[in-house]
């Protein structure tokens, strides 16, 4: 292992507050981690969730979990990536050991850091240091910040052709949307759905679904301006709930004749996540929660809806066992099998964070460049 450095990071010190560009000293990776150099992050909804307090994460804190970079040292005993090696963060790991990593039917790792709310290594530590303050991890990724640590479990080697830029959105957001049709809702040729929410996340739902041959994509958002994306990448129908003065999912049961096939909540929001469900048909519809549900808020539901045959289910990081799924799908795009250029709006160089975070909040997503 090499020495300790000093590297600026964009620490987030309090909820609700700007990041602000600092020297943390970035310790060298332990036994089983490694650390990276990051090259490209996007900003997913899911750090903006942190810094407003809907995702409750503890403070001080490195944000960033979808990126991309290249390995700058290794700890012992790490043998899967090297140095030089171009790598995608996974804030999902693979131990590929625990019982849920042995299992076909989920990606959750019993080593994720998501739902702890510990902001640490799997080993209870951290590797960021600060004003002589310890600073969380967020996902054990943690990649607004020039080099990052992560466990081995929790590293993605990729094709060294592959553009950092594009394909970090496969750390996170595109992968999320497109697996949680193909391998959470698992939808079918000449199937119904309804996306909620088109951001980058839905609209890689609206690409997964086309992918699967969905006959009809009934695109739904409160920003008009979302539309004609969502229609570039395969969405047949584009309905915004405020044109309406019912509820949204009486208009796509009966737009359907009945309800649809799969519905998939892409926003974060209880009231959003209930309309989807809702607007599934009876007997055999299929609901899909994407959207981080927002902290202390719980959802009431007429069970009949469940009783009649509706399910509901949920889906973080698509379904995909990232390890084994993220070279594959880097493969895929330099294949030319999905684009990534339309989920990006702007590029920023990294010390732009905070006007980045303002684009978000304008609909915009952006990559920040190192
Ligand atoms: N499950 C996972 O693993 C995972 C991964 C990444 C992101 N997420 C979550 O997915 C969600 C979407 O992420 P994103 O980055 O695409 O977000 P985003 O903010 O870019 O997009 C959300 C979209 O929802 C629309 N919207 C807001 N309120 C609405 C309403 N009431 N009705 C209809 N549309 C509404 C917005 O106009 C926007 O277009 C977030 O909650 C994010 O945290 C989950
Ligand atoms: C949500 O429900 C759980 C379980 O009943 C309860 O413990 C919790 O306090 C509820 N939260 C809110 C915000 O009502
Ligand atoms: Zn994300
Ligand atoms: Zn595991």
């Amino acid at each position: 292992a090499t020495m300790g450095t000093e590297r600026s990071l964009s620490v987030l010190w309090e909820v609700n507050k700007p990041f602000s560009i600092e020297e943390v000293e970035v310790a060298p990776p332990k036994e089983h981690e490694v650390r990276i150099k990051i090259m490209a992050t996007g900003i997913c909804r899911s750090d903006d969730h942190v810094i407003t307090g809907a995702l409750v994460e503890p403070f001080p804190i490195i944000l960033g979990h979808e990126a991309a970079g290249v390995v700058e040292s290794v700890g012992q005993g790490v043998t899967s990536v090297k140095p030089g090696d171009k790598v995608v963060p996974l804030f999902v790991p693979q131990c590929g050991e625990c019982k849920n990593c042995l299992s076909s039917k989920g990606n959750l790792c019993i080593n994720t850091d998501l739902g702890t709310r510990r902001g640490l290594m799997p080993d209870g530590t951290t590797r960021f240091t600060c004003k002589g303050k310890a600073v969380h991890h967020f996902l054990g990724t943690s990649t607004f910040t020039e080099y990052t640590v992560v466990h081995e479990s929790a590293v993605a080697k990729i094709d060294s052709a592959a553009p950092l830029e594009k394909v970090c959105l496969i750390g996170c957001g595109f992968s999320t949307g497109y697996g949680a049709a193909l391998q959470t809702a698992k939808v079918e040729p000449g199937s119904t759905c309804a996306v909620f929410g088109l951001g980058g996340v839905g609209l890689s739902v609206i690409m997964g679904c086309k992918v699967a041959g969905a006959a009809r994509i009934i695109a739904v958002d409160i920003n008009s301006n979302k539309f004609a994306k969502a229609k570039e990448l395969g969405a047949t129908d584009c309905i915004n709930p405020k044109d309406f003065d019912k509820p949204i999912h009486e208009v796509l049961t009966e737009m359907t004749g009945g309800g649809v096939d799969y519905s998939f909540e892409v926003i974060g929001r209880t009231d959003t996540m209930t309309a989807a469900f809702a607007c599934c048909h009876y007997n055999y519809g299929v609901s899909v929660i994407v959207g981080v549900p927002p902290a202390a808020q719980n959802i009431t539901f007429d069970p009949m809806l469940l009783f009649t045959g509706r399910s509901w289910k949920g889906s973080v990081f698509g379904g995909w066992k990232g390890k084994d799924a993220v070279p594959k799908l880097v493969d895929d795009y330099m294949k030319k099998k999905f684009v990534l250029d339309p989920l990006i709006t702007h590029t920023l160089p990294w010390t732009k964070i905070n006007e980045g975070f303002d684009l978000l909040r304008t609909g915009k997503r952006f990559v920040l460049r190192f």
